[in-house]
């Protein structure tokens, strides 16, 4: 049997879990980096952890723990591994290194970055607390970890309501998306203070998309992450992290169903749930699709690139991330 049969027999189970949407003849062009991430984690004692908006190779094929950013923090701190390779962005893998500074974590791209966390600095944060003295910061964890260091507590877009309101105070700043807060804003009593940061993937759906959807695709329904605009997200008929989305489609097993997020998260669902539609206008993230098996596959040969926090910063950051955790 020649090498590429070998790989190719091996890796067939794997093809299995993605035929419904990677081509059959697209599959030789992956199989070999996903033959060799497998036995290259088995010997670097390596996991791989994916947000839900890596494509389905890296999503189903390689990856050992997936899920949205609040699910990738938490287990985090579960693994016995050596090594931890984040696939997905700069702001994931600090954090998974904040609650794991003994291990090495890696990123195989240092320029899968995030808009939103691109739109604040440290500096900002001292401002807005100058600003509003005794209000508490509220801080999304799509941010450096400068950014939580100056923060109280952090959240992500499955708990933001419940951070916030937990913290048992009237007002709280709610940094740095302006949409996720005037989205939380809308479904609770205590005042939010926000600041102008956009996810660039999210801010493009508008709500004329959404009624030009649902003219054309009767019955369809419509979920929406909340780093979308309130405009669309009142079009919608859920709003959730990317966890609950699929959590959503689990449960409800919609007929044909609309995801108002990053492309790959159809494709990582549709998966799952072959009896249902799902109608696919999305927005791809530039900084997610950096990450590829050929560069988790390099990430896992040479150990670049290696993430790293200044230890003054991370005491400050871990403190946010970890109060997070606890509530
Ligand atoms: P989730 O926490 O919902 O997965 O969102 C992360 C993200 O970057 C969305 O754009
Ligand atoms: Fe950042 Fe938006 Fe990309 Fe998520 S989808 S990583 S928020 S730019």
């Amino acid at each position: 049997m020649s090498l590429d049969a070998a790989v190719l027999a091996r890796t067939a189970p794997l093809y299995e879990r993605v035929r419904r949407v990677i081509p059959a003849m697209e599959w030789p062009v992956f199989a070999d980096d996903v033959d060799a991430i497998l036995s290259l984690k088995r010997e670097r004692n390596a996991v791989i952890l994916a947000h839900n908006y890596q494509t389905p190779e890296i999503f189903h094929c390689v990856a050992d723990v997936v899920g949205d950013s609040l699910a990738l923090a938490r287990k985090a701190v579960d693994t016995n591994a050596d090594v931890i390779v984040l696939a997905g962005v700069h702001f994931m893998a600090e954090t998974a290194k904040l609650l794991n500074p003994d291990k090495t974590v890696l990123i195989p791209d240092l320029g899968a970055g995030c808009s939103l966390a691109d739109s604040i600095t440290p500096e900002d944060v001292r401002l807005m607390r100058a600003t509003y003295p005794g209000v508490p910061i509220v801080t999304y964890v799509n941010t450096s970890a400068a950014v939580k260091a100056e923060s109280d507590v952090c959240c992500t877009s499955g708990n933001a309501k419940r951070i916030v309101e937990k913290l048992g105070v009237p007002k709280v700043i709610m940094l740095p998306d302006e949409y996720l807060a005037r989205n939380i804003a809308a479904e609770t009593d205590v005042e939010i203070i926000a600041w102008k940061g956009h996810c660039e993937v999210h801010e493009r759906f508008s709500p004329t998309e959404v009624r030009q959807l649902r003219e054309d695709h009767p019955g369809v329904i419509v979920l929406a992450h909340p780093e979308c605009p309130p405009e669309v997200v009142a079009e919608a008929d859920f709003s959730g992290s990317t966890a609950l989305m699929s959590d959503y489609v689990a449960e409800h097993k919609p007929a044909r169903v609309v995801l108002l997020t990053e492309c790959s998260m159809s494709d990582n669902v549709a998966v799952q749930h072959p009896s249902v539609d799902f109608i696919r206008p999305c927005n791809l993230c530039p900084h997610m699709k950096r990450i590829t098996l050929a560069n988790i596959r390099e990430a896992l040969e040479t150990g670049q690139h290696e993430v790293t926090i200044d230890p003054a910063v991370a005491v400050a950051a871990r403190r946010a991330v970890e109060r997070m955790l606890a509530l």
